[in-house]
């Protein structure tokens, strides 16, 4: 199984490792798709990315049916089968997420829900990194509620959190214009 799917990884991105690149905000040209653009644009040079926007999706959320524990499956058509198959390709994943009540945005919620239908050995080794915006100021305990959720999963997947970027950004401090951030983005990949 391990050889087939290395076989497979290896006819799609020869010896190149993949990323996947999960855009969660549903404004495309707002903070948080500005930032992990930036840090996509510098990670090209290490991986193949595969991108995707949770708005085009139209994801359903989980309906815990279990379905998939026994079929390895989602039982929902909708095209998170093909999206768990790319999350189990990936070397790395990012996450962008702007900050919604104190939390990630409910997109990004119901596509790590759906990603239940895998096995712990899917994540197992992955890099993850996140990027999250939000309005207020960066002592406000959004970003450390944010980082300590992915940190737990990271515990419980055995994923690696390789890298996490919180950034104060609305629209009267548009992460666009904050060379500071840009420069934070670019550097994330190399700074973890
Ligand atoms: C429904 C909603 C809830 C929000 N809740 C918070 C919050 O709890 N804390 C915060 O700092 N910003 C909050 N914001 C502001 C956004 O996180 C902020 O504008 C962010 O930069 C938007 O990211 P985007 O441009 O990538 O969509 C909220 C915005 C919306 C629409």
């Amino acid at each position: 199984m391990q050889d087939t799917l290395a076989r497979r990884k290896h006819a799609l991105y020869g010896n190149g490792m993949q990323m996947m690149m999960i855009y969660s905000s549903p404004r495309k040209r707002g903070n948080s798709t500005t930032l992990a653009k930036t840090f996509a644009q510098a990670a090209k040079q290490t991986y193949t990315l595969k991108e995707v926007f949770l708005q085009d999706e139209h994801l359903e959320p989980c309906r815990d049916c279990r379905w998939c524990k026994t079929h390895f499956r989602c039982v929902i058509e909708d095209g998170m089968n093909d999206l768990c198959q790319a999350f189990r390709e990936s070397d790395a994943i990012c996450f962008a997420t702007p900050v919604y009540w104190w939390g990630f945005s409910a997109q990004l919620k119901l596509f790590i829900d759906r990603l239940y239908q895998l096995k712990l050995d899917d994540f197992k080794g992955k890099r993850l990194y996140v990027i999250a915006t939000g309005e207020d100021t960066l002592d406000g305990v959004q970003y450390r509620l944010i980082r300590e959720q992915f940190e737990a999963i990271c515990e419980y997947t055995a994923m690696q959190f390789a890298g996490y970027l919180p950034v104060c950004a609305g629209d009267d401090n548009p992460a666009k214009e904050n060379e500071e951030a840009l420069e934070q983005a670019r550097n994330l990949l190399t700074k973890a």
